[in-house]
């Protein structure tokens, strides 16, 4: 089952895209990518790039395109950024005609792949499409050793557009967690209710490095700082 972002996606960018997160996580990573030889304009791609919250972060230091599963988003980041090359692509099975230098996927939207054959398909899609000594930098949703059930909890306060979440995070089965979004959305003076549940896949870090690696990847760091949501595997494929 594919988690879609249909009803989200009108909502998206007013509830999750905002400086406060996504300007400290993209500065961490370029840092990041800098420091393990990310060419100056390199051509990036950024995978499950949504609306391309991250995009006006990273469009003047780097040749960015995106990729995302959703139609939905996809339209609404091609609206933002007509300027930018989106695909519309799975990230367990896309091909491009590119190849890249830099591969990135953030705020644990590797996790919507849900499973572990899909996580390692996924990372060889990656691998295939990075040039000689290129990288790959991926934030886990979580892990099997870091997970709690939890609820968010949380309000966007926007003049036309007025937001309570709730989130219920729960273990549904051993390695799939379910997240039930609770969302009431006040607009042109009417509250709604906005109610879904996605599957997320719950990987072990064993299972992400080994995923990357037998894809070819080499790990060249394990970044756990708070500043990127999830922490970052960053691999690097061998050059030549
Ligand atoms: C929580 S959103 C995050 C979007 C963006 N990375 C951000 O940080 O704002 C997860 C995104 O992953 C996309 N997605 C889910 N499964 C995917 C898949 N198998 N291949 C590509 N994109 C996928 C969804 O369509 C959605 O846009």
């Amino acid at each position: 089952m594919y988690s879609d972002f249909k009803v989200i996606s009108s909502y998206y960018d007013a509830l999750y895209v905002n400086d406060r997160e996504y300007a400290p996580e993209a500065a961490k990573v370029k840092e990041l990518l800098a420091r393990h030889g990310a060419p100056s304009r390199a051509d990036l791609l950024v995978l499950a790039c949504g609306t391309g919250g991250h995009i006006p972060y990273f469009k003047d230091d780097y040749h960015v395109s995106g990729l995302d599963l959703s139609e939905d988003m996809l339209d609404l980041a091609r609206e933002k950024f007509p300027d930018i090359r989106f695909h519309l692509g799975n990230l367990i099975d896309f091909t491009l005609e590119t190849e890249f230098d830099v591969m990135i996927c953030l705020y644990g939207s590797i996790g919507f792949v849900k499973t572990e054959d899909n996580l390692r398909a996924s990372m060889k899609r990656i691998a295939t499409h990075l040039r000689p000594n290129g990288l790959a930098l991926i934030t886990p949703w979580s892990t099997v050793e870091d997970f709690q059930d939890l609820i968010v909890v949380d309000a966007a306060d926007n003049p036309d557009l007025k937001i309570a979440r709730m989130e219920q995070v729960r273990l549904k089965e051993p390695k799939i967690v379910e997240v039930t979004f609770h969302h009431l959305l006040g607009k042109n003076n009417d509250v709604t209710y906005h109610k879904q549940s996605m599957e997320i896949g719950l990987f072990s870090r064993e299972e992400y490095l080994s995923a990357m690696t037998d894809a070819g990847l080499k790990i060249v760091e394990e970044y756990t700082g708070t500043d990127v949501r999830g922490g970052a595997y960053i691999g690097k494929r061998a050059a030549g």
